[in-house]
């Protein structure tokens, strides 16, 4: 197993192995990077000599893409040859909640890595370092170890040595960029074995280039698949708790971001990750908590998966809480009402939209035969459609149980809407003046930081009155909005 590398394979170029394998060729100029798919048209994008047209949108990206790409940085749909001619093999692929199955709705679906795994068994000639870069329940390097061997037990003497690291990424969407050239620190587990220690030489190797020694945590390799998910659950767990209090500030006249503040101060609980919101949203909170759910279940601890499921139970409800609000104030019904959305991402500063609040409200109020128009600054109008109607298909069920559980809020199980149906009473626009134009009310799903900036005034004026805000990310200035005229609600504002 070799302790330096000069050669690197990627395989999934999507919102992690881009922006990561971008930022390690653009720091290791010596190290050739290969970052592969199987979706040619994503790899075709990331080649796009039109920079705005990166299938990942991170501010700072096109930047790093710039320096390094066709330097030492390439994006190839040949996964066999990158993998054969790599010396540490990063899987990067997705790992979402299984839609099937044994563990449907709450296990991780590891085809896509397993897959990962035989490619590399079968075209491997020589010693390789696999590394875990997806989020993996926490065991998976044994999986992926048994398969790797399988191939050398196949053909003993000749066959390669493998040695699998666990490397999860702790970036989150928006600042990528940021977070991988300054991370707070980059977790590397391996195997206590000769081979497991030389390979977590040769990965750290590769981060000191630009990451301080100190912020290279090494670990048992168990330790650092499950720091992983237990990250993601204490943060998202931070978000539902003040999103829990955000509904007890309503009734109490309390202000929710006053509390955050005055919490936040006492250093013990540090002022991060307590913006109160619609919900949490993002391809990884939800996931990666029923995945730590399934496996405390897995292992009968009963009491322990109940604690962490509860987390994604209150932003279920936190979601609810939004939409009953605007059919609530809006005299109980939005039938045929224009409801203007300003957001459709789960967070500002990316085109990211998997598992978005928005979705969720959205499917809610058309329930309600509501009429959506949409602006979202980076989101394209197919990317909307496709979002709401992959819900129609992939409903959880605990999110169709959550329903009726909210006091006042008995409905019909929901419609699952056509196409067309979707297509009717969506509406995607290019500007936010077009969007809310004759709009009953306004919600705003994504905390994007041009929203502040808009002329409110012309907004309001072409608006129908009363004119509502619900502001799900509690960023307008409510005074000025009062002043202008508008009825706005917020989260946790008393
Ligand atoms: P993604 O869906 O954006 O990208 C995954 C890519 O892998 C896709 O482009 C897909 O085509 C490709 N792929 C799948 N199977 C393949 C195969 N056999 N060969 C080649 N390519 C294949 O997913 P993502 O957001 O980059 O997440 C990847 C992993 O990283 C997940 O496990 C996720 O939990 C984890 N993660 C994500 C984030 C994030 O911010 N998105 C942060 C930390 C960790
Ligand atoms: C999150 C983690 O922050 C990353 O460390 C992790 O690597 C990543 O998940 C992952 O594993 O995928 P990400 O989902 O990209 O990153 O973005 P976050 O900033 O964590 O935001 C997640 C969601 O929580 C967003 O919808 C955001 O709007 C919401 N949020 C965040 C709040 O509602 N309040 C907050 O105080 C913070």
């Amino acid at each position: 197993i070799p302790n330096k590398v000069t050669n690197i394979a990627c395989i999934g170029a999507g919102y992690v192995g881009g922006p990561t394998m971008a930022v390690i060729a653009q720091k290791c100029p010596h190290i050739k990077v290969t970052v592969v798919d199987i979706n040619p048209e994503r790899i075709a994008d990331w080649n796009d000599t039109d920079l705005s047209k990166l299938p990942v949108y991170e501010p700072g990206l096109d930047q790093v893409v710039a320096e390094a790409r066709d330097r030492n940085l390439f994006f190839s749909t040949d996964v066999e040859s990158a993998i054969r001619e790599a010396q540490m093999i990063f899987i990067s692929v997705n790992t979402p909640t299984k839609t099937y199955g044994v563990g449907k709705g709450m296990a991780a679906d590891l085809k896509y890595v397993e897959l990962c795994a035989r490619q590399i068994a079968e075209v491997a000639t020589e010693d390789k370092i696999v590394v875990e870069k997806s989020t993996l329940p926490v065991r998976t390097a044994q999986a992926i170890r048994t398969i790797l061997d399988s191939s050398t037990d196949a053909m003993p003497g000749v066959s390669p040595r493998f040695s699998v690291l666990s490397n999860p990424e702790f970036l989150a969407e928006g600042t990528a960029v940021k977070d991988l050239h300054n991370p707070d620190r980059v977790l590397i587990g391996g195997e206590e074995d000769e081979d497991g220690q030389r390979a977590m030489e040769a990965l750290v190797e590769v981060y000191a280039n630009w990451v301080p020694r100190e912020r290279i945590l090494t670990t048992r390799i168990w330790s650092s698949e499950l720091s992983k998910l237990t990250a993601n659950a204490f943060l998202a767990q931070r978000i539902s708790s003040i999103n829990a209090l955000s509904a007890l500030c309503e009734k109490t006249g309390a202000d929710v971001d006053e509390v955050a503040h005055a919490i936040g101060t006492d250093t013990r609980i540090g002022p991060k990750f307590l913006k109160a919101s619609v919900g949490f949203g993002g391809s990884c909170f939800q996931k990666d908590i029923l995945n730590l759910v399934y496996l405390c279940r897995h292992f009968n601890l009963p009491e322990v998966a109940d604690y962490w499921e509860q987390v994604v139970k209150l932003n279920d409800y936190q979601k609810h809480r939004f939409t009953k609000q605007i059919i609530d104030t809006l005299f109980n019904t939005v039938s045929g009402k224009k409801i203007a959305f300003l957001g459709w991402a789960f967070k500002k500063d990316t085109n990211d939209t998997r598992e978005s609040a928005a979705i969720y409200v959205a499917d809610e109020l058309l329930q309600d035969h509501a009429e959506i128009h949409v602006y979202d600054p980076k989101v394209p109008a197919v990317r909307i459609y496709a979002d709401l109607e992959y819900l129609q298909a992939h409903r959880r069920p605990q999110f169709v149980i959550a329903t009726p559980t909210i006091r006042g809020m008995q409905s019909d199980a929901p419609a699952t809407l056509s196409s067309q149906e979707i297509r009717q009473l969506v509406h995607v626009h290019k500007t936010p003046y077009a969007a809310t134009e004759k709009a009953h009310a306004i919600a705003v799903l994504t905390e994007w930081n041009e929203f502040r900036t808009y002329d409110w005034q012309k907004i309001y004026d072409a608006m129908r009155k009363p004119a509502f805000v619900f502001d799900g990310r509690n960023i307008l200035d409510r005074e000025e909005l009062k002043k202008i005229g508008f009825e706005i609600k917020g989260i946790g504002k008393g």
